[in-house]
């Protein structure tokens, strides 16, 4: 039986919200990997890209969801561009439940912009086209990756934790 769940999907789908509530609720601990590599390399994630770049950014990625994949009874939160990798998944899957988060264009968009988070990947004079573009060269990335996917578009935090938690607990009643 898996004992973690790691939450994948576009920046703004509300991976963090929702894996800080649902390890509350299940009572495990709650992981995220941009927060261990910032910790990690003493920098933050937009001063990683700035000084380092994207390529170091993944390598420090690959290294923190290695780390993760090791725990067991946590939930992770995963940054955005965690499926570029298949290492990543092959190595989270072994004791998670993938699940995927997902929201249209115009939902991440509103999200991305309200919130303080810096995202260096939309960090672009046309932030919608930014952001739809990227959406769709990685939607295949997280449908090939995902157990379970749901559509945070119209849903609020608690019902994307129980909808989580209700699968759970079926996959539980099959053991
Ligand atoms: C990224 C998403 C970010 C962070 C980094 C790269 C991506 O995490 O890991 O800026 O490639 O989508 P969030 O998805 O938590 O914003």
């Amino acid at each position: 039986m898996k004992t973690n769940i790691a939450l994948i999907g576009f920046m703004g789908t509300g991976k963090t919200v929702v894996g800080k509530r649902l390890a509350e609720k299940l009572d495990k601990e709650f992981v995220e990997l941009d927060a261990l590599i910032e910790r990690k390399v003493g920098k933050t994630i937009p001063e990683i890209f700035q000084q380092d770049g994207e390529i170091a950014f993944r390598e420090l990625e690959i290294e923190a969801a290695k780390e993760a994949s090791k725990k067991k009874n946590v939930v992770i939160a995963c940054g955005g561009g965690v499926v570029l990798n298949k290492i990543n998944i092959d190595r989270l899957r072994k004791e998670s439940l993938i699940v995927y988060l997902k929201a249209s264009p115009g939902v991440i968009l509103r999200r991305t912009l309200s919130d303080t988070n810096e995202r260096p990947l939309l960090k672009s004079d046309n932030k919608a086209l930014a952001v739809k573009e990227l959406l769709k060269f990685r939607q295949p990335f997280y449908q090939r990756a995902a157990d379970m996917t749901i559509d945070t578009s119209k849903l609020d935090i608690d019902s994307v934790v129980e909808r989580i938690i209700a699968r759970v607990k079926a996959d539980e009643s099959l053991t």
